[in-house]
């Protein structure tokens, strides 16, 4: 648990119009349906594990199916590729019946990142369109503040798994001067995106990243 935030914490760029759910199972042509099923087959891996993240065949699965999916230009709408002003944008695209996972796409303006955060839940994204920035940071238990360690650009079709917990911190965000978007997947139930998925951490250099 976080030392600063709570699992309750809201991640305030989500408050941002955030759309109804949907269930795949009533549109199984599309491609958010198709993702959807690929992750169901993923956890079908797992054989009900309580953390399916533990499983590589699980992290392999969410894998290939973040990147078809991303690779796949009918995925999202006009709408859905919508940024905001005032901060990055999360389009909620669909969320499992059985409460497993939420799957997003992000809209990020130039400029515009997310807070430093590690996750309370296993997560992947991919990049769809534009370059986003993404600093990995390294956690130190004994000050309770995280160091960064590098800089890295994550350009379409860029693939990332991570598993809960302090050993995937990170920060993503558009430093190009064009907008860039991203296909998110989440662990958690569709109505939990905004509030259980991000741990913000601080940082060792300055107290305001809780303020990012
Ligand atoms: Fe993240």
């Amino acid at each position: 648990m976080n030392h600063t935030t709570g699992s309750s914490t809201l991640d305030r760029s989500l408050t941002q119009a955030m759309p109804a759910s949907f269930s795949h199972a009533a549109s199984p042509d599309c491609a958010i349906a198709r993702l959807c099923l690929a992750l169901d087959a993923a956890f079908d891996t797992c054989d009900g594990a309580q953390d399916p993240s533990l499983r590589a065949s699980f992290a392999r699965g969410v894998r290939a199916a973040l990147a078809e999916a991303a690779a796949d230009p009918t995925l999202l709408t006009d709408a859905q590729r919508e940024g905001a002003a005032n901060g990055y944008r999360r389009h909620l695209l669909a969320a499992d019946p059985l409460g497993r996972y939420a799957i997003a796409a992000l809209v990020w303006m130039p400029g515009q990142a997310s807070a430093i955060h590690a996750h309370h839940t296993w997560c992947g994204y991919a990049v769809i369109d534009g370059t986003l920035t993404e600093t990995v940071y390294e956690w130190n238990p004994a000050s309770e503040y995280a160091a960064p360690l590098r800089d890295q650009s994550r350009k379409p079709g860029a693939v990332s798994f991570t598993r809960a917990g302090r050993t995937g911190i990170h920060r993503l965000g558009n430093s190009s001067g064009t907008a860039a978007v991203s296909l998110h997947i989440y662990g958690v139930p569709g109505e939990r995106i905004a509030s259980h998925v991000n741990d913000i951490v601080r940082i060792a250099d300055s107290a305001q990243a809780l303020l990012a």
